[in-house]
């Protein structure tokens, strides 16, 4: 009987001190959800320098976000340490300036095309801006009209030019916002909003490839068109207002016509009483 007492008395304690590591053992899964770190991130994040510089400034990049991570620009094998910046694994080492934008270039490929057309492409080698002058190489973030400031585009010429293509883009940029905002608080109200969520979609994409070709009369032209077609999705948005407004007339006006009737029925009944 003792015996016995004392095997469930240890059993229950051995439980005790086993459960929370059960606990830890179930928990575990999710914890190692998380992809392992890959080699190139354990052995530069733990350098000094230019070496060890690239992870702290890639860990806030839109690239990490995005799980763009050091071999998919750089290439070579980041499961393997020993072999991670060989060659043979595809590793592509630092690129030269001129290898830029055809390295950014792989997926970036619209933009590349309009960059290689455009005056700063045709002076790459030769005073013009790489892809890296504007938009950094480690700490790539979201890309704004803040970007076309005086002080990073007079580097290398008066910001005239610049300063004409910012407010053309600007203007266009505000109105933007503007129909998003209004088309944003009629999906709120549950109106169904689809039809012009993609006409905007559409029309941004098309106004936010316009920077790379920097040719003032073309940025202009496109803008004017671009302007258009926001013009047509603000008038719908207006007709929208409108039948709403109507709506909530009709409403009103059927809530005073019952008053009215319940008014005269009072006044009929009083005088019948
Ligand atoms: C075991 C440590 C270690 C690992 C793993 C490692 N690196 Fe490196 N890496 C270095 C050192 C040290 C240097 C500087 C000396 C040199 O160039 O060999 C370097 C240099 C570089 C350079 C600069 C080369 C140049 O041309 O200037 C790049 C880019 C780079 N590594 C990317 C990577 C990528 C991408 C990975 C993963 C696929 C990776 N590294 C994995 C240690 C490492
Ligand atoms: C979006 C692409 C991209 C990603 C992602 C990226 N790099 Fe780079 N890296 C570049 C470019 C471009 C250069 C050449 C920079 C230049 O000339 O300004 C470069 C240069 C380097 C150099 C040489 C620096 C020097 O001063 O010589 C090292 C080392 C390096 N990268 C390591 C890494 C590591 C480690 C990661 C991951 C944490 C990483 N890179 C992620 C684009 C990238
Ligand atoms: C002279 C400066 C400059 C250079 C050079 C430059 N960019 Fe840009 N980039 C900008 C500006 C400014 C914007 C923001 C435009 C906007 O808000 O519509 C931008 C936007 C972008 C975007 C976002 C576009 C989108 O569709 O949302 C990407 C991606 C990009 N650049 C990649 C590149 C690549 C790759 C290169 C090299 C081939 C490059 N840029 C060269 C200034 C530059
Ligand atoms: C392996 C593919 C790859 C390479 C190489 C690459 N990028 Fe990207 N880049 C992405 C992805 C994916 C995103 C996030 C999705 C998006 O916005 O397109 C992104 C986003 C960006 C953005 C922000 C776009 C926005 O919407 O505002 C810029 C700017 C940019 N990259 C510039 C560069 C530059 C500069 C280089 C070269 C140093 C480069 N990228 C190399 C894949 C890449
Ligand atoms: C690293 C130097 C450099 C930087 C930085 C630079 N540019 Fe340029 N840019 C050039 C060169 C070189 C030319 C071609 C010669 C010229 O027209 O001045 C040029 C030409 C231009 C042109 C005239 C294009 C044409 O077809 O007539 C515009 C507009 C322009 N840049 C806008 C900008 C803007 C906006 C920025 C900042 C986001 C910027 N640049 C930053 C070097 C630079």
């Amino acid at each position: 009987m003792r015996c016995r007492e004392t095997v469930i008395h240890v059993t229950g304690r051995v439980f005790a001190l086993v459960s929370p590591l059960i606990v830890a053992l179930l928990t575990l899964p999710a914890a190692a959800a998380e992809p392992p770190e890959i080699v190139c991130i354990q052995c530069h994040g733990s350098m000094p320098g230019r070496i060890g510089e690239p992870v702290k400034l890639w860990k806030g990049s839109i690239h990490a976000e995005n799980g763009v991570a050091c071999n998919a620009c750089h290439g070579g094998d980041p499961k393997d340490a020993a072999n991670a910046m060989s060659p043979a694994r595809g590793f592509l080492g630092a690129p030269k300036e001129t290898a830029i934008p055809a390295f950014c270039g792989r997926c970036h490929v619209g933009v590349m095309k309009d960059y290689l057309a455009s005056a700063h492409g045709k002076a790459l080698g030769k005073g013009g801006p790489t892809c890296v002058t504007c938009h950094g190489n480690h700490q790539v973030v979201k890309a704004t009209l803040d970007l076309i400031n005086e002080k990073s585009c007079s580097r290398c010429h008066s910001y005239e030019r610049a300063r004409l293509i910012r407010a053309a883009m600007q203007e266009t940029e505000g109105m933007i916002v503007a129909i998003d905002t209004r088309i944003a608080a009629y999906k709120g109200e549950g109106t169904d909003t689809e039809g012009l969520e993609k006409g905007l979609f559409a029309v941004r994409n098309r106004f936010h490839t316009l920077f790379h070709n920097v040719d003032v009369e073309m940025v202009k032209k496109e803008s004017a068109g671009i302007q258009g077609y926001l013009k047509k999705i603000r008038d719908q948005l207006t007709a929208l207002d409108n039948s709403h407004k109507k709506r909530k007339l009709a409403g009103a006006g059927g809530i005073t016509a019952m008053l009215l009737l319940a008014l005269f029925a009072h006044l009929l009944r009083k005088t019948y009483d």
